[in-house]
């Protein structure tokens, strides 16, 4: 039996910042910005959007014209919980109309989606009639005026995962290579992550190393055997060092062709920045939606990486008729329809921050267009809508 990707969904806020403009303020070159770091723009993320806003907008563009039934398995994965104990899964299973699913959040950094696509092929493998959302969502913060601060974002990506998949098969052998080491973590009482960021980066790229010499001595396929690779992007320029450092195991041709599509796999995030659990997702989807070089039958490498660390590095077979499973002008639409923020509305909008004292607090919903919003609080309990 074939188990894979069946659709992707995807959301972000509908206001951004521009990185040129972030780069003039701190006093920065741009070009460190948009070439060294390769980001343009960051999703801002308003009051009215959380982990579960945006995880349950991004399965409602993947739910559009789908049938609901059989979904018995949902899961969440994020590292911008909003609550100890109840997962966010439980939130968006109720604003997406499901019920009587299996449902759950996991956490291991931006690896968690991930960790939530494993275990739905497992789920569908034993469950062959049934099918699985999985759901990346996050808001990345590092602080303002940090050397992280250019690689925030905020955004999330949903899949459908089924037997016999029409976008892309997951193909059974998977590479995992995991440690502990302290390159990223947000501690409980934190609400902007601490990165140790260089280091972060070197184990980024020997973490790829590891995996990818895994694969290959367990398969015995080489870099020939990929129409593309897609990465983990906490901003662009990540995924292309690590993929620069096995380049030359392949013909100039195949550099090249490699190399074009890993630009193509870039095109979102420049504009999104970092989503953290769905930032390798985004990659796959800008990839599929921009490139006209794939046809079905092609093999696509991926390479998830979540900080503490877990990396996995997997590949997936695209189907025939994959492209119709797409939605590249409703995604273009979602990013040309965004309000660019100015600084001082940026720096406002990061510091402000909903009561923890249980108090009653309405939330401006007059700019944010997104079909589910977060109302506002009451009595310690988030109130979300659907429109
Ligand atoms: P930094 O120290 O400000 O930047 O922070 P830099 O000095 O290293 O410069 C960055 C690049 O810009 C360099 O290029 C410079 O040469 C270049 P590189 O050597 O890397 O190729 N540069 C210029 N280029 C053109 N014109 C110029 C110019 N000036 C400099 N004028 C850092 C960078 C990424 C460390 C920082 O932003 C940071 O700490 N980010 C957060 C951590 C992070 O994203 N780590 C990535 C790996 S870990 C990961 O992916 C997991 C994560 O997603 C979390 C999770 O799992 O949940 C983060």
């Amino acid at each position: 039996m074939q188990i894979g990707i069946d659709k992707l969904g995807l959301f972000t806020p509908n206001t951004y910042l521009d990185l040129v403009m972030l780069a003039n303020a701190r006093g920065v070159d741009p070009d460190k910005f948009t070439i060294g770091i390769g980001q343009d723009q960051m999703a801002i993320a308003p009051l009215s959007q959380d982990s579960v806003t945006m995880g349950a907008n991004a399965a409602l563009d993947l739910l559009e014209g789908e049938s609901r039934d059989n979904i018995s398995l949902l899961i969440l994965g994020t590292e911008s919980g909003i609550d100890q104990s109840k997962a966010g899964a439980i939130y968006i299973q109720r604003l997406l109309g499901l019920s009587n699913a299996r449902t759950f959040e996991i956490k291991e950094a931006c690896y968690g989606a991930t960790a939530g696509l494993m275990t739905a092929y497992d789920y569908v493998a034993a469950h062959p009639d049934q099918k699985a959302l999985v759901i990346g969502s996050d808001i990345a913060r590092y602080g303002l005026e940090t050397p992280g601060e250019v690689t925030q974002g905020a955004g999330a990506v949903a899949m459908l995962v089924s037997a016999q998949p029409r976008l892309m098969v997951l193909e059974p052998e998977t590479s995992i290579h995991s440690a502990d080491i302290q390159d990223f973590w947000r501690p409980n009482y934190s609400k902007e992550a601490f990165a140790r960021g260089k280091y972060s980066t070197e184990q980024y790229i020997e973490f790829f190393q590891k995996t990818w010499a895994d694969y290959r001595a367990k398969t015995g396929r080489t870099i020939a055997d990929f129409k593309a690779l897609a990465f983990h992007l906490p901003y662009t320029k990540m995924g292309l060092k690590a993929l620069r450092t096995i380049l030359d195991e392949g013909s100039e041709t195949q550099q090249a062709q490699l190399l074009e599509r890993y630009a193509e796999s870039t095109l979102y995030s420049r504009q999104i920045g970092n989503i953290y659990t769905g930032a390798l997702y985004l990659g796959f989807l800008s990839l599929l939606e921009h490139s006209t070089n794939l046809e079905a039958g092609d093999r696509i490498g991926l390479f998830s990486y979540g900080s503490g660390a877990v990396s996995e590095f997997f590949t997936g077979i695209l189907q025939p008729g994959f492209e119709k499973q797409l939605a590249k002008q409703k995604h273009a639409d979602l990013l040309a329809n965004r309000r660019q923020l100015t600084m001082v509305e940026y720096e406002t909008q990061f510091q402000t921050e909903l009561p923890e004292d249980g108090s009653e607090y309405e939330i401006d919903l007059t700019m944010d267009n997104a079909p589910i919003i977060l109302k506002g609080v009451k009595d310690h309990e988030r109130i979300y809508m659907t429109r």
